[in-house]
């Protein structure tokens, strides 16, 4: 279901809200006012039945028979003289005498118009319409000079000049609040685009963007408060994008220049082979050697793919119950000739079981281990501990060696990535070791770290529980 393009556009929907919020109110103060006039109007027309009432009463006490009707009637019609829009009905009910005055009849009416004896003032007003107009009025008893004898008394006022004018002024009411209400709403419009002119500004640095101007950040001065988390996480998104495009393109440049090393190598012993006719043996020799670069570039190649099948999640591993103290000792004994050599001491402690690939741990260990013994100085110790809780198996391994800079930490497990003391080190690792032990680690749901303090560097592997043998039944092979 497509919805209206309009209301995917935050400026109208404020326009439209605040819109219908002054409508509301708009039409509330109108009829408010409205009837504030009206009461203002039946106000002034009681005001005039109570004076006239008054007057009523005045007269009819001169009523003590029915021989002063006349006299009465003449006082009356005096009384009334000048107010046009008044009616007067005053009569006794049973109709032996009756007094009429104004423009129009007031009708005989239903039975409210029979006040009760004792009905007084304040009275209800009722409201009717006439041939030509419209009225209200009112109707009370009224005692005469003789005890006993009360005259009704109907007033009512043309309240058709009243209605005209409401009339109007209700049309005029509608005009202006409807005009006030378009302004209101165009305002509004315009103080929204205006107000969301940064997200404008914030979209035309983010075109602006691109992987050669990867450093343009959102200034947080001009932003509104409102909008600042927005810019402060764009800019730290684009600190991340920044980051990794510098870290890919690193990759890219080592990757070229360890391509580039052992293939110059290649083609010079080539060339000097080349050079001068020279006997079996020699290019025996020289092709053994080409034979070590080829080792080299088909390792690092190999462990390239790895990395790659290992960024789409296809690195699945084969799980069975893997004794990490079991694997730890087999590297020991395959690496016993490398650490002799360098009388490095090879210690082992504890034990533990995860789930997990035996290949692929024992490589991302060996990893490890290799590292280790390389860093260690001569005749240090190398300790490999396995340690299971009941959350975790952790597999920690410790060499003594110079500490490693805080900032050559961070770097440590980019491909590629080698300290400065290996760089020199032409005959070592590429530097995919760590990379490929974090790949592996992870695909088992685990984790690895280092620290590097006072001395001692070690680096830890933690697999969760659900790695763990035994753990999960349903994993247990
Ligand atoms: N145990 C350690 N002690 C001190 N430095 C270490 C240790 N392990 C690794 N490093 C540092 O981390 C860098 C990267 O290690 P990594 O294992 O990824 O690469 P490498 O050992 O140089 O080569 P590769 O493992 O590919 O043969 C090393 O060059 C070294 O500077
Ligand atoms: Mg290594």
């Amino acid at each position: 279901m497509n919805r209206l393009p309009a209301l995917s556009s935050i400026a109208w929907r404020i326009t439209l809200l605040y819109t219908s919020l002054a409508a509301i109110i708009f039409v509330t103060v109108a009829l408010l006012i409205h009837a504030s006039v009206e009461h203002h109007f039946e106000t002034q027309d009681r005001k005039v039945w109570e004076g006239k009432l008054e007057l009523i009463g005045h007269i009819l006490e001169e009523w003590k028979s029915p021989q002063d009707a006349a006299q009465v009637t003449r006082t009356l019609t005096d009384a009334m003289v000048g107010h046009h829009s008044l009616l007067v009905r005053i009569e006794f009910p049973e109709g032996s005498f009756r007094f009429a005055s104004g423009h129009a009849e007031i009708p005989a009416g239903p039975g409210t118009w029979r006040p009760a004896r004792d009905a007084n003032l304040p009275f209800q007003p009722i409201a009717w319409d006439g041939a030509n107009a419209s009225f209200r009025g009112v109707v009370t008893w009224v005692s005469t000079g003789t005890k006993g004898q009360d005259m009704l008394v109907y007033l009512a006022s043309d309240t058709s000049h009243h209605q005209d004018f409401l009339t109007s002024f209700d049309y005029q009411l509608a005009l202006i609040c409807g005009i006030a209400l378009l302004l209101m709403s165009g305002l509004a419009w315009i103080a929204t685009r205006r107000g969301l002119l940064p997200i404008r500004d914030m979209a035309e640095v983010a075109e602006s963007i691109s992987a050669q101007r990867l450093h343009q950040r959102l200034s947080d001065a001009q932003i509104p408060v409102e909008l600042r988390p927005l810019a402060q996480a764009f800019n730290a998104m684009l600190d991340r994008l920044s980051d990794a495009l510098q870290r890919l393109t690193d990759f890219s440049t080592d990757l070229a220049h360890e391509l580039r090393t052992p293939i110059s190598n290649l083609m010079m012993q080539t060339q000097v082979c080349l050079s001068k006719p020279r006997g079996a043996e020699d290019y025996r020799e020289i092709l053994y050697s080409n034979l070590e670069e080829y080792e080299h570039l088909a390792r690092m190649i190999a462990d390239m793919l790895f990395l790659a099948k290992a960024d789409h999640g296809l690195i699945i591993p084969h799980r069975e119950s893997v004794d990490l103290a079991v694997e730890v000792t087999a590297l020991f004994d395959y690496y016993e000739a490398l650490a002799s050599e360098r009388q490095v001491r090879l210690v082992q402690q504890g034990e533990g079981h995860i789930q997990g690939d035996r290949v692929m741990l024992r490589r991302a260990f060996g990893n490890l281990v290799v590292n280790a013994i390389r860093y260690t100085p001569d005749g240090g110790t190398v300790s490999v501990l396995v340690a299971a809780s009941a959350t975790t198996v952790l597999v920690s391994v410790e060499n003594p060696g110079p500490t490693i800079p805080p900032d050559q930490i961070v770097r440590i497990f980019d491909r590629f990535y080698r300290g400065n003391a290996s760089r020199q080190r032409t005959d070592e690792g590429a530097g995919l070791g760590l990379a490929i032990c974090q790949s592996i680690v992870q695909a088992h749901g685990g984790d690895v770290s280092v620290v590097s303090f006072g001395g001692i560097t070690r680096f830890a592997v933690v697999f969760p529980v659900d790695a763990r043998d035994g753990a999960q039944p349903a994993l247990a092979a």
